[in-house]
């Protein structure tokens, strides 16, 4: 019988997402979804490993599997790092991916192309019985000036990574998955992920 791994989301991108760099390994991959009772974490952390590391921890309390959290967002160096670990809620709630790229673009205008440098960046934390691992991803890039393209989510439309001229949002989802910054944190996690889980025994 496989081994069965719980993704700590509900968000269906970001499923997607860690399934397709999961998809090499024979493991079960389950996620909150699966879970509709397992309440989701009020993200209130100072960094992106406090949030990933209590989003992984609370899951393995309630499903008592192994479970993979992903915290991630965008920084941007001129807004000395915001919004950060307020990627998800940068315009307030409801959350809403339209608003937050509106505010942020707001904030940005004006700004000469050479000081809109800006990071992606996730972390991944891995709870398992009596163990836990982090690790970590970047992608570089730049904020474009408007919007483009549909594929995606959050700030695809407006983030530029280093080496293309197309934001996220115009990169087919293979495309995305070679450079993001969630396929980098996934590298440096999968030999854990091996360790942990698939040699345990
Ligand atoms: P989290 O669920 O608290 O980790 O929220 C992450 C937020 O960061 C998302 O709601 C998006 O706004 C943003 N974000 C993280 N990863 C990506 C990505 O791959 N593309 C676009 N936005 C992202």
């Amino acid at each position: 019988m496989p081994v069965r791994l719980v993704l700590a989301s509900r968000n269906t991108h970001k499923i997607a997402e860690l399934r397709f760099f999961l998809s090499g390994l024979s493991i079960e991959v389950l996620s909150l979804e699966d879970f509709p009772w397992v309440p989701s974490l009020i993200e209130d952390g100072a960094t992106f490993e406090e949030n990933a590391t209590k989003k992984a921890l609370q899951t393995f309390g309630a499903v008592n599997l192994p479970v993979l959290a992903d915290d991630s967002g965008l920084e941007v160096f001129y807004l000395n790092g915001r919004p950060g670990v307020y990627s998800a809620r940068y315009a307030g709630e409801p959350a809403s991916d339209a608003a937050n790229n509106e505010r942020l673009l707001r904030e940005m205008r004006g700004v000469a192309p050479r000081r809109r440098r800006a990071q992606f960046r996730a972390v991944l934390a891995l709870v398992v019985p009596g163990a836990s691992e982090l690790a970590q991803g970047v992608c570089p890039g730049t904020v474009a000036e408007e919007p483009r393209g549909t594929n995606g989510f959050g700030y695809d439309p407006i983030f530029v990574p280093d080496g293309t001229s197309k934001t996220y949002a115009e990169l087919t989802q293979d495309e995305k998955n070679a450079i993001s910054h969630r396929s980098r944190a996934f590298a440096n996690m999968r030999g854990l992920i091996e360790t942990r889980l698939l040699h345990a025994k």
